[in-house]
């Protein structure tokens, strides 16, 4: 690897493990340039064959929010932007997919929802993802076609400060280490020529070149 893909592999790394959600919003309004970035920046994002199954909903009239937050027990925070993202079942349809049984969609949802709050992480914004909501009262608020299913909101908005604070406090304390196995379940360790410390140096004395700055989790 070079210098240059580790360190930016190293920002990309840092941007992911800031980025919290955000349940506390100032009054400020987002830019329409930031929301159509986020877009893109969803619209990039793997997509199962390559089907586009997927619109996104861009809302910020303050009574169509209201209206959509009294359906959502899952927006915690009144937000001055939501994305919602769509299945489109004539493009599902034309694909010949069977959604109830096809969960690729759903899969699709997630990486474009991820992709959205990073983009926007990196432009200052908070976001937060929300499911908790009724479909048909959202779908009726928002004045939807029958051929589009309201699947995930992203809130997006200026983060208060408290909630900056928040931000950039500690998570759940679970670190990847305990969440990834190497060849086989139980296995938490790679091998030991590839093993680092907590200084980010290979444990058993081996010299692979250390990364400033890496993360050890
Ligand atoms: C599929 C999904 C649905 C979620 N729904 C909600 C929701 O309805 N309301 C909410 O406040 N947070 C929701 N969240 C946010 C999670 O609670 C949050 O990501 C988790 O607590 C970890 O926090 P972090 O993203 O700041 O690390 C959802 C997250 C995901 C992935």
């Amino acid at each position: 690897m070079t210098a240059t893909a580790s360190r930016d592999a190293d920002q990309l790394l840092a941007l992911m493990r800031s980025r919290r959600v955000t349940r506390s919003f100032t009054g400020e309004p987002v830019a329409a340039d930031d929301l159509r970035r986020m877009t893109e920046a969803a619209r990039w994002a793997t997509s199962a064959g390559n089907r586009h199954l997927h619109k996104f909903l861009i809302v910020r009239d303050p009574e169509r929010l209201r209206l959509v937050r009294s359906a959502a027990p899952g927006m915690l925070a009144p937000p001055p932007a939501l994305i919602v993202i769509l299945t489109d079942t004539e493009v599902a349809a034309r694909e010949s997919m069977q959604l109830e049984r096809d969960h690729s969609s759903w899969i699709d949802v997630g990486t474009a929802a991820m992709n959205m709050m990073l983009l926007a992480h990196a432009l200052g914004l908070g976001t937060c993802p929300v499911t908790s909501f009724s479909r048909s009262a959202v779908s009726v608020m928002l004045d939807l076609p029958p051929h589009v299913i309201p699947e995930l909101m992203v809130m997006v908005g200026h983060p208060t400060i408290t909630d900056r604070g928040l931000r950039s406090g500690a998570p759940k304390p679970v670190t990847a280490g305990e969440l990834t196995f190497w060849e086989a379940v139980g296995a938490h360790d790679p091998p030991a020529s590839e093993r680092r410390g907590a200084a980010g140096l290979p444990t058993d004395g081996s010299s692979l070149p250390s990364k400033p700055g890496a993360p050890t989790a």
